[in-house]
């Protein structure tokens, strides 16, 4: 696919089909994602692909402790943020609002779907050693936006989901990882359902002239 139609085609995916993703795709996926740039190419990125039964545990998991703990994605920010990020938020509610089940709240499909994946049948866990610092997580975030981009290449649909970050605990006692290891977010990754109204919405973008000065 041309590289401009792969960059503009591509957007968050939140309805997955139930159809499996073979592990040689992934491969391939991960293949494109590791030919990113990294500094001094110490390319500090792991990641941890949780498949079938597996994956639905992780979730079983993810939703209870976000439940009992009472988590919900925002932006995370140290201080109030100036109104036109604010505004950028609520332009993401109103296009996926109106296509929730009547009386689904936003928040809880947000935090109820990203726990699950949106039902993806793979979530790509990104990793990353503790023994870095937090500026080369910089890194690691070009990785999955090569990885977003390759799978959509591919003709597979995906969400990064930055809310698993808060179970970083649960996610490495359940996959097994190290405790020197910081989960940086989550991919969910699988064939998208085309006629979805919430896959068809796509949010916009901020014109350049908000986000961009020439000198
Ligand atoms: C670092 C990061 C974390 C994200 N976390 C979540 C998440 O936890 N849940 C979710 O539904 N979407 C999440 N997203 C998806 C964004 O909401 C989405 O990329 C944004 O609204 C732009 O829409 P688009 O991807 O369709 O272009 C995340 C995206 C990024 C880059």
């Amino acid at each position: 696919m041309e590289f401009e139609k792969v960059v503009t085609e591509r957007h968050s995916t939140r309805v997955f089909l139930d159809k499996p993703v073979s592990r040689e795709t992934i491969e391939n996926v991960l293949f494109l994602s590791a030919r990113a740039p990294s500094a001094i190419n110490l390319q500090p990125w792991e990641f941890t692909v949780v498949m079938g039964e597996e994956r639905h545990r992780l979730s079983r998991v993810l939703v209870k402790s976000m439940r009992e703990r009472n988590i919900s994605c925002g932006p995370g920010a140290v201080r109030p943020l100036p109104e036109h990020f604010m505004d950028r938020q609520r332009k993401l509610m109103d296009c996926i609002l109106p296509h929730l089940e009547k009386g689904t709240p936003f928040q809880d499909f947000i935090n109820e779907g990203s726990c699950n994946f949106y039902g993806a049948p793979v979530a790509i866990i990104a990793t990353i050693d503790q023994a870095f610092s937090k500026s080369r997580l910089v890194d690691v975030g070009i990785a999955v936006g090569y990885m977003v981009l390759a799978a959509h290449n591919m003709g597979l649909g995906t969400c990064p989901i930055g809310l698993i970050s808060a179970f970083d605990e649960e996610i490495r006692e359940m996959l097994n990882i190290s405790e020197e290891k910081d989960v940086v977010m989550g991919v969910g990754v699988g064939y998208p359902d085309a006629d979805s109204p919430i896959n068809l919405a796509s949010s916009d973008r901020a014109p350049l002239q908000e986000v961009v000065r020439f000198y």
